[in-house]
């Protein structure tokens, strides 16, 4: 992970190992996949998919995200990391620089660009809630969460939302830090204290799992999971599916593309692909382990929204011995895994203002910071001020999320798809894979070619009611 924070600070004085053509590299393969691996890892695996899953129904979902994760999500991760590898440029660059090599259309660009800007909306969502993670360690620490009471456990969170001040508290010190270490450069301490805290993430959420078998409705909670029943599958859960594949896996959002610019010739993009996705994907699951025999165990809703794991977490907090400690611990692991993630995703606007606008990074980072903050003054208000000032019955918060992940980021997949598989040369693609010449190179040509457009394509105009299956 700490070499993925010195390759994305290019210019912030960081040093590694560089490429023949003077690109900076990572120093090997295990140090790529851990920055990839995250910069998937985040909000999206322990906040957001329980919440979803929650909401739409449980099992059935589940299936339908896991199939979108194989079958779109790794195939078109791999095309990023091969097009970011290839042309060795940020997003907007490395579209451009494929499209002349093939002699295509040079407004393929334009998929970097939609990348960016999608990269930069979540980034001002994100922020507000890696706030409340934030806020929650505070209150882990002092105390709070013990022995309590479900009910409370809700009002705590609800004290939250309906105060503005503080949301707007907690985002502002998100964004002054993420944008402080973007300006910097990342020191070596954080750097290296990172690469603790993503495994010790993970150990907490197994510390998560094991106090959930105790509760007595672990197999609920499994049942829950991986029994689909596809009568509560929605069209619009497809899409919700669909696009959180794309989130969870940083796609279309420029991260994993510059993270490929890195990468070293003789890495294996498939294998990496693969590793990846499947690492995201066990974190995702081990979450909803977590969090949902408690919620049956306690009468909780599992469609409660985006507080759910803020509500019932608590809960298990309280009651385990050191609960105080490991609710803290988990909090502030939950908050770097956000931060890092932040980072990630707020590294190509930046780079892109000192590579191509000559600004200083300095100036970069406050200029982008404060639209950021400005943006996520929409997110904070839509939990009370604005919580009724919708916009086709969605908050600002809601519309933004439905915007990137359920439009921007299937759209800016297809396209990635699209250019990869038909527009750029076969033999270039079959080169930088890693899947040799045969049958496993042809699946992933015929996945790209076909497979991937139209279930894109079919979920869209699904989900948008324009046919109806
Ligand atoms: N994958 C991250 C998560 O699950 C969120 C995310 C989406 C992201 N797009 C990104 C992170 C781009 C970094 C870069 O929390």
């Amino acid at each position: 992970m700490s070499d993925a924070i010195n390759a994305s600070a290019v210019n912030a004085g960081s040093s590694t190992a560089v490429s023949a053509g003077g690109r900076l590299q990572w120093s090997n393969r295990l140090t790529f996949i851990l920055a990839a691996a995250g910069s998937a890892v985040g909000l999206g695996n322990i906040w957001k998919f329980p919440y979803i899953t929650g909401e739409n129904g449980g099992g059935a979902f589940v299936l339908v995200y896991l199939a979108c994760i194989l079958v779109i999500g790794i195939p078109v991760m791999m095309a990023e990391i091969m097009i970011g590898r290839r042309s060795q440029q940020n997003p907007t660059g490395a579209m451009a620089a494929m499209a002349k090599e093939a002699g295509a259309n040079p407004l393929w660009k334009g998929v970097g660009w939609m990348a960016i800007l999608c990269g930069f909306l979540i980034l001002s969502f994100y922020t507000v809630i890696s706030g409340w993670t934030l806020s929650y360690t505070v209150t882990s620490l002092s105390g709070a969460f013990s022995n309590i009471a479900p009910d409370a456990a809700g009002a705590m969170f609800g004290g939250m939302l309906a105060d503005p001040a503080q949301l707007l508290l907690w985002s502002t010190v998100v964004v002054v830090t993420t944008m402080y270490i973007v300006s910097r450069g990342l020191h070596a301490g954080l750097e290296k204290a990172i690469n603790y805290m993503m495994p010790l993430l993970v150990a907490l959420v197994l510390v998560m799992v094991g106090y959930a078998t105790s509760t007595g409705h672990f197999v609920d909670a499994i049942e829950f999971l991986f029994t689909p029943d596809f009568s509560k599958l929605s069209t619009e859960a497809v899409l919700v599916a669909l696009g959180h594949a794309f989130f969870t896996l940083s796609l279309a959002s420029g991260a994993i593309m510059t993270y490929g610019s890195y990468v070293s010739k003789d890495t294996s993009i498939a294998k990496t692909s693969i590793m990846i996705g499947v690492f995201d994907t066990a974190v995702a699951l081990l979450a909803g382990l977590a969090i949902f025999p408690i919620v049956f165990a306690y009468g909780l809703e599992p469609g409660a929204g985006p507080g759910l794991i803020f509500v019932t977490l608590p809960i298990a907090f309280g009651q385990m011995p050191y609960g105080t400690l490991f609710g803290t611990l988990f909090f502030v692991m939950l908050s770097m895994a956000a931060l890092t993630s932040a980072i990630s995703m707020i590294e190509p606007t930046v780079s892109w203002l000192v590579e191509k606008r000559k600004m200083s990074r300095g100036k970069a980072s406050a200029v982008v910071g404060l639209i950021l903050w400005t943006l996520g003054l929409g997110t904070v208000f839509s939990f009370n001020i604005w919580q009724d000032a919708t916009l086709f019955g969605k908050t600002f918060f809601d519309a933004i999320d439905f915007l990137t992940a359920n439009l921007m980021m299937p759209l800016g997949g297809l396209l990635v798809a699209l250019f990869a598989a038909w527009v750029m040369k076969s033999n270039v693609v079959k080169d930088e894979l890693g899947l040799g010449g045969g049958l496993l190179f042809t699946a992933w040509q015929f996945v790209m070619r076909f497979i991937t457009p139209i279930a894109i394509i079919v979920v869209f105009l699904n989900a948008l009611g324009f046919i109806k299956l």
